[in-house]
């Protein structure tokens, strides 16, 4: 039986140099980068620049041409999936409700009856869905969609949740609203998570720190930390106009590079 690990478990994510072509299509070069133990650390980048690749090898679902991912540490208690994905299309199967949509990932693990019931009414409670748990999705918004996403994802107690572009299906108002549950359910409970996003105000609004890659081949110019407390963050937050600036600074001649040269290409 492994050891009770009364402390709780920790992993911190951290890349190593990595580097990947596809055939002579140089995609990211020399990234290193830490994922610290629950913080979110945003990834910004011009449209192609290898953002959802690195997302994929960070997952495990690619590996890369060099360089390492490194997984430091142990994944928490009752762990089903270390490296968990929300995507921006939700991927919810239509005829199964909300609850039966979560219990399929735990049903995968061998988990059902009162162990199973017990989670699925834990992450529907966190994410404020508890009255839902029978409507299918077809009777819910975009934005309650991706909330039973973020819980089906949180029913496997991942290591790390890996979102790409995860609002982006969605209208303004919604992604504001998604963006407060985002923030309230990790100052509830912090998680650790990468976030992949085109949207500079979710990326300060969200990141401990953003990473901003340059064009294609992807490097890393230069990581932003954002400091001030996640959780004291809010819509309209002035203190991180100057962030946002500094990044969409950093970005303009990036994307307007990469748009001329898909233009020429
Ligand atoms: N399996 C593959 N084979 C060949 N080329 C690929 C493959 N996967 C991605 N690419 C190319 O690598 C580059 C980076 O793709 P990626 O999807 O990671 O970029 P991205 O930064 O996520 O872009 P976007 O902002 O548009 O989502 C793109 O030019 C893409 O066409
Ligand atoms: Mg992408």
């Amino acid at each position: 039986m492994a050891p009770l690990n009364l402390w709780g478990s920790t992993m911190d994510i951290k890349l190593d140099g990595i580097g990947h072509s596809y055939g002579d299509f140089d995609v990211l070069r020399d990234i290193t980068l830490d994922i610290p133990n629950e913080q979110i650390v945003c990834i910004v980048g011009p449209s192609g620049c290898g953002k959802s690749t690195l997302l994929r090898f960070i997952g495990g679902l690619e590996r890369p041409q060099s360089g390492r991912v490194l997984q430091l540490g142990e994944p928490p208690e009752g762990c089903l999936n270390a490296m968990t994905y929300i995507f921006q299309d939700f991927a919810l199967l239509p005829w199964r409700s909300v609850s039966k949509n979560i219990s399929l990932v735990l049903d995968d693990h061998g988990i059902r009856g009162a162990a199973a019931k017990a989670i699925i009414d834990d992450v529907l409670k966190r994410t404020k869905l508890t009255d839902f748990a029978k409507a299918l999705p077809k009777q819910l918004s975009g934005g309650m969609k991706q909330r039973v996403a973020i819980a089906r994802a949180l029913a496997v107690s991942p290591a790390v949740l890996l979102m790409d572009e995860p609002l982006s299906a969605l209208d303004s108002q919604t992604r504001e609203l998604l963006m407060d549950d985002l923030v309230n359910l990790w100052a509830r409970r912090p998680f650790t998570a990468v976030y992949v996003t085109h949207n500079l105000a979710e990326a300060v609004r969200l990141g401990h720190k953003v990473v901003v890659l340059s064009r294609r081949p992807g490097k890393i110019r230069e990581i932003v930390k954002i400091d001030k407390p996640l959780a004291e963050r809010e819509f309209g937050d002035s203190t991180l106009d100057a962030y946002q600036k500094h990044l969409w600074q950093l970005l303009r001649d990036e994307a307007r590079a990469a748009d001329e040269e898909l233009v020429n290409a």
